[in-house]
């Protein structure tokens, strides 16, 4: 079974992937990471994000070591992620392992962007998870200053406006929900009530033949 979960940067899509994956117990894969990746790693070599060529051959140096960077949850490299997300042959280059990932186990959570509408076109169950672009400023706002990072507030939300622009106006694979995609609205859902929703969607996928 694959579950495709897409929406927009802080709407809870990564908090809701991690624990559907944990209830039904299928492998997960964070989609976002390999783009933060690839960001992190063009800038270590002092390389333009926007150089296609060598953001391709970034993808050969995607390790697990490297995905487990916590240099990449940061907010820079999200900035950066979004920047090379844009470049149509990087994202093609990152369709293969992404397919892979989705049908190597009996069961599969990725999330992203394009998942529900590019990567797994046919996944069994689609979910688009938003919120408010103000909700969302002031959760990563809270997770940002937990961290001690020092960011305003307006900081944040200047920040998530931009990329949802970016994310959602490039014209390879937008940010978007599928047609057959179901809408969870986590405005004013605590994560529970998110997840409690997102089960009662994937049990009534899984019963049906
Ligand atoms: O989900 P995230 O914040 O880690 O994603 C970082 C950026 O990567 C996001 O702004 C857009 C891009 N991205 C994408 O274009 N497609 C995906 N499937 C996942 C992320």
């Amino acid at each position: 079974m694959i579950i495709a979960i897409d929406g927009p940067a802080a709407s809870g899509k990564g908090t809701l992937a991690i624990k559907i994956a944990q209830h039904y117990q299928f492998a997960h894969l964070d989609t976002g990471l390999l783009y933060r990746a690839v960001a992190f790693l063009l800038s270590q070599k002092g390389l333009d994000l926007q150089d296609e060529p060598q953001a391709i051959a970034m993808t050969h140096e995607i390790t697990e070591a490297v995905l487990a960077d916590p240099h990449l949850r940061g907010r820079e490299m999200g900035e950066g992620a979004s920047v090379v997300a844009a470049l149509p042959g990087l994202r093609a280059a990152l369709v293969d392992y992404q397919r892979k990932f989705a049908t190597s186990f009996p069961g599969a959570v990725l999330d992203g962007r394009d998942i529900g509408t590019v990567i797994c076109p046919d996944a069994d169950v689609k979910l688009f998870v938003t919120a408010s672009l103000e909700e969302r400023s002031q959760r990563r706002f809270k997770e940002l200053s937990a961290k001690g990072q020092s960011y305003t507030y307006e900081d944040i939300l200047a920040d998530l406006k931009k990329r949802d622009e970016r994310d959602s106006g490039r014209s390879s694979a937008p940010l978007k929900a599928a047609d057959d995609a179901f809408l969870i609205d986590t405005t004013n859902m605590t994560p529970a009530e998110a997840l409690k929703m997102a089960i009662r969607i994937i049990n009534s996928k899984r019963t049906k033949p």
